[in-house]
């Protein structure tokens, strides 16, 4: 039996990053990883920083993607000193390409809109995309330059988080799959695993795609399901691009080791590991469809994971009513690369103690169907 002041239950980029913040606030923290520190979606991420690309409205989840994205510079060397990992950061911006004229209408709304929040965003006319990435196909509608959506290497981020966090004190203990919880009334105790029990104040649920399976352990039915991904690199003989691009039907992403990484097909419920042959052939259609020079890269390698969807599409951070000393932070479906810091700094406050406002529309109680317990 072992005893520390917090449990997180997922060594992804959410729970090491969770597990980071509140280290630096000196709390005494153990990460439960079933298999290995970053084995699923936060390795399997393109690392896109797209506050802007994702969000198609404004709202509490756009301004969360905005106040993140904000924080990657500084992380990225905070990260560097503390670790020694350069996170490879890429500021070069993103172009989202419009197939057609509905489409270029669409984003340019969207443009309107990011840049009464303060966001850059400019539309750009297909002469100027070539002229800038000669190799973006010719009969495009144009594309909206967003200057400030970022990338990072997600592997990276998420092993730096972790030795970061690391280097304060938290241990991290892979293998360790926890099966159950340990519960006094409505309080949450602990967590039984495959190597023993342990038992803290706080337990963090940040188990990505699997944190609903978990929950039911508990008796909740908390809405976080996979959404699997399967992606490509390509190994091309020079860049073609150097900005990130984005399109309906694929991004391409160009990584500070030369390769380009190209995404990602969505199925939901599906937890099945490996990539078929349909989900290459689309993305590689798409892919040399938006840059035709890519037909002559070489494939390097290909991939699948699961993203942890959610109910209505927005993360789940914050406690649980019913269930008390139990946090949960999931759900972050297609950007939790991207608010892998502020999910960390925010749920420290919370946890800690401190009353943290921007995560009321988070809460992970607005989506919990049933409180029925055991
Ligand atoms: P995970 O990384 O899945 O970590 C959860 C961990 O919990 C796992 O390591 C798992 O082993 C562990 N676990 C599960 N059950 C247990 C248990 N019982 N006991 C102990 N441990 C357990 N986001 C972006 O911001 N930008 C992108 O460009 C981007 N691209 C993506 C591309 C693809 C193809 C995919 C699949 C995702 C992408 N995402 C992107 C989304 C992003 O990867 C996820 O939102 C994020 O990684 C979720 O992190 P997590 O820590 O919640 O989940
Ligand atoms: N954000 C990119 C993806 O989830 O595929």
């Amino acid at each position: 039996m072992q005893t520390q002041d917090v449990i997180v239950i997922g060594g992804g980029v959410i729970g090491c990053s969770i597990a980071y913040y509140l280290a630096k606030k000196g709390a005494d923290v153990v990460v439960l990883e079933r298999d290995r520190i970053g084995a699923h979606a936060s390795s399997a991420a393109a690392g896109m920083l797209g506050a802007q690309v994702e969000m198609a409205f404004p709202g509490p989840m756009s301004d969360l993607c905005f106040r993140s994205r904000a924080m990657f510079p500084e992380l990225g060397r905070e990260l560097y000193e503390r670790t020694g990992l350069d996170i490879e950061l890429n500021t070069a911006g993103l172009l989202r390409v419009a197939w057609d004229r509905t489409e270029a209408e669409e984003l340019r709304d969207r443009a309107r809109w990011q840049r009464e929040l303060g966001g850059r965003a400019e539309w750009w006319e297909t002469r100027s995309v070539r002229e800038d990435e000669p190799e973006v196909r010719a009969d495009i509608t144009g594309a909206l330059f967003l200057p400030d959506d970022a990338q990072v290497s997600a592997p990276r981020l998420t092993l730096a988080f972790a030795r970061a966090a690391q280097a304060l004190g938290v241990r991290l203990l892979e293998g360790c799959e926890v099966t159950g919880f340990l519960t006094d009334g409505d309080q949450v105790t602990g967590v039984e695993t495959v190597v023993g029990t342990f038992r803290a104040g706080a337990v963090v649920l940040a188990a990505g795609a699997w944190s609903g399976v978990l929950a039911r352990r508990l008796g909740l039915n908390l809405p976080v399901f996979p959404v699997k991904g399967e992606s490509l690199a390509l190994r091309p003989n020079r860049l073609p691009h150097r900005k990130t691009l984005f399109a309906h039907g694929c991004y391409l992403v160009p990584k500070a080791d030369g390769r380009i990484v190209v995404g990602a097909t969505e199925k939901e419920h599906d937890f099945s590991p490996g990539v078929s042959l349909g989900a290459i052939h689309r993305l590689a259609h798409e892919a040399t469809r938006l840059v035709p020079s890519l037909a002559e890269a070489d494939v390097l390698s290909y991939w699948s994971s699961v993203r942890p969807g959610s109910g209505d599409g927005l993360p789940l951070m914050g406690r649980l009513e019913a269930v008390r000393g139990l946090y949960v932070a999931s759900g972050h479906f297609r950007n939790g690369i991207l608010l892998s810091p502020i999910t960390g700094a925010l749920m420290a406050e919370l946890i800690s103690g401190t009353a943290v406002p921007e995560l009321a529309p988070f809460s992970p109680d607005r989506l919990l169907e049933s409180t029925a317990r055991r």
